[in-house]
């Protein structure tokens, strides 16, 4: 059997390698709409995790609407130095509250019940899902809520799930608030997706 540190390790590489060769169109975008409806939503939010923050474009916009911290979260230390590097030309009172880091979703070294909000946009359909829910799910607070985006049936990393599959995991932690499913003929990398997201309230 493969060891789990292994994976984790390939995992790491193959996305920092992304951002090395210059490959992470992401980096680049504007504040996602996603993100500005979750905040219109939910906030106001007092602790917040997001997985997979990139360069910190959405991080940062929910600092805005986070009252004590937001930890941001990514598997590639390549893309967590970008985001320091950006945090550092954000407001102070921004910078206070952000907190930039390696790590990883499937195993998150933070305690039990520590955030009232989850985000994580585009990320968990290359991860093990049934690790990755299980985990937001310990790590927030009862009531606490998560936005998940994610693309179906993606070839990425030889993992492929459907929109079932997803609600299957996520219904055991979470009760379900709101789905919807939307067509990308062209993203930012000029690839086409079907994006599915999870509005969830942990039980
Ligand atoms: C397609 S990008 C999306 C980035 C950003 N959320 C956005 O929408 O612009 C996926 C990001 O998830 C990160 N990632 C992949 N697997 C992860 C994992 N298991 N835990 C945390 N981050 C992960 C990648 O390094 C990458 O930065």
């Amino acid at each position: 059997m493969i060891p789990v540190s292994y994976l984790f390790e390939a995992e790491k590489v193959f996305w920092n390698e992304v951002y090395k060769k210059d490959q992470a169109h992401w980096i680049d975008k504007s504040i996602s709409n996603l993100t500005k409806y979750a905040c219109k939503k939910y906030s106001p939010f007092k602790n917040v995790l997001e997985v997979g923050c990139a360069a910190g474009v959405d991080t940062f916009y929910i600092a805005e609407h986070t009252s004590k911290q937001i930890i941001g979260i990514d598997i590639a230390p390549k893309a967590i130095e970008i985001a320091k590097k950006n945090l550092a030309e954000q407001p102070e009172k921004i910078q206070k509250k952000v907190i930039l880091e390696t790590g990883n979703v499937e195993n998150l070294k933070y305690q039990d019940k520590q955030f009232d909000f989850v985000y994580s946009l585009s990320v968990l359909h290359s991860t093990d899902i049934t690790k990755s829910f299980k985990e937001i799910k310990r790590v927030l607070i009862s009531d606490g809520k998560a936005v998940i985006y994610v693309y179906l049936k993606e070839k990425e990393h030889n993992r492929s799930y459907s929109d079932q599959d997803f609600l299957n995991e996520a219904k055991k932690y979470f009760e379900v608030i709101k789905t919807s499913t939307k067509d990308i003929p062209s993203d930012a990398g000029g690839d086409n997706h079907v994006a599915f997201i999870m509005e969830l309230r942990a039980n």
